[in-house]
């Protein structure tokens, strides 16, 4: 299985099954002299994890975590960093009944057609759990732009049909409830919905809505790694990702140019743009305006109302599931979508400096 490895100088190759042994991560390419604060990854993956609240899956999953190497006295040698996390709560038998099925719309089918076998036990490499690898190197990764003064905040923006209204004021201290909505009248009615979905067993998804401030100009290498390509990768890369527009992304289609192209000016001695419809980026490249985009997840597949489907036969087949899943999985994905943003960042900050010789 190809495909486990992301970033070109500040690289992760995760690893590890959700009903194996454990999970983990390898980060290649962090400078050394890097203070580690491990509370920061601890915090994290607290946000990240199953059973945080009642309206995520009441899965248990341990996050403690191991870093393995490249960590000495508190800062990075400049060796690979292997962070590894064991699993310690799973509960293979809830997963028995679907050795035999394929789940609408999860990876079942997929990955029994292209690999010949496939973990029922959970998942494997097909399992959310595999995000909280990258949510202890985008902890990381987030420590190194941090010290570049780069910020990242993501939010949840929409759940269903509920979102935030527009010129709403919002607080950003989204951990004050448990939707990680920055707008408190809106997260009620995102928790009361989550509930209603939840009893009736079955599921919503939404919109997660993420800022990158103060990054750089000159961040993003034409033609292919243009910083907007390799976010909206990263972004795409997360489970259960169906949509991801940058600036005015694709609202954007109903302005003319003239309501649309972000005009110059000079605040002081920098060049700005009056509006920004441009996400913070212009030909690949980041502008120094405000990066924002977001990213959309589908209802969480695994749902516990009766639905038809195929086996592994291909006989037809009425299925309905048991089991521990999030009815929404847009809460717990904040952190994951913050993790890719500060990967994206961190490696572009790092490619950058062999842009020009006075770099
Ligand atoms: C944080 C998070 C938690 C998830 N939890 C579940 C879950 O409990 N049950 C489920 O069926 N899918 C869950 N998913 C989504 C599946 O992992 C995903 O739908 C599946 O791997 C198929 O991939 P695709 O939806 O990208 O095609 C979760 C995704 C994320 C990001």
């Amino acid at each position: 299985m190809a495909g486990n490895l992301f970033g070109k100088i500040f690289r992760i190759t995760t690893y590890g099954e959700s009903h194996g042994k454990g999970i983990g991560v390898v980060i290649d390419g962090c400078p050394a002299g890097l203070t580690i604060d491990k509370s920061l990854i601890e915090m994290d993956l607290q946000r990240r994890k199953p059973g945080q609240s009642h309206i995520t899956t009441p899965r248990k999953e341990d996050e403690s975590f191991i870093i393995q190497s490249g960590v000495f006295e508190g800062k990075t040698t400049g060796a690979p960093i292997n962070i590894f996390i064991p699993n310690k709560n799973q509960r293979s038998k809830d997963y028995d009944k679907l050795k035999e099925v394929f789940r609408p719309s999860h990876a079942d089918f997929t990955y029994l057609s292209k690999y010949g076998h496939r973990d029922f036990k959970g998942g494997g490499r097909s399992s959310a759990r595999e995000t909280a690898a990258r949510v202890a190197a985008g902890a990381v990764a987030k420590m190194f732009i941090s010290a570049h003064g780069v910020k990242i905040k993501a939010y949840v923006q929409r759940i269903g049909k509920i979102a935030i209204p527009d010129e709403a004021n919002l607080n950003l201290q989204i951990e004050e409830n448990i939707v990680r909505c920055p707008h408190s009248a809106t997260a009620e009615k995102m928790i009361r919905r989550i509930e209603e979905v939840k009893v009736s067993g079955d599921s919503l998804g939404g919109i997660i809505h993420c800022e990158i401030k103060d990054c750089p100009i000159g961040l993003g290498e034409p033609v292919f790694d243009r910083l907007n390509a390799n976010l909206a990768h990263a972004m795409f890369s997360i489970n259960a990702v169906k949509g991801f527009d940058l600036g005015s992304g694709f609202k954007g289609t109903r302005l003319l140019g003239s309501e649309h192209n972000d005009e110059f000016y000079l605040d002081q001695d920098i060049v700005k743009t009056k509006s920004n419809n441009s996400g913070g980026i212009q030909g690949g490249i980041s502008n120094g305006m405000p990066i924002y985009f977001n990213v959309a997840f589908k209802p969480t597949s695994t749902i516990f109302k009766k639905q038809q489907t195929l086996n592994k036969e291909k006989e037809a087949i009425e299925l309905e599931v048991k089991g521990r899943h999030d009815p929404c999985v847009v809460p717990r994905a904040v952190p994951i979508v913050e993790a890719m943003a500060a990967l994206v960042i961190a490696d572009h900050l790092l490619r950058n400096r062999s842009s020009k010789l006075d770099h």
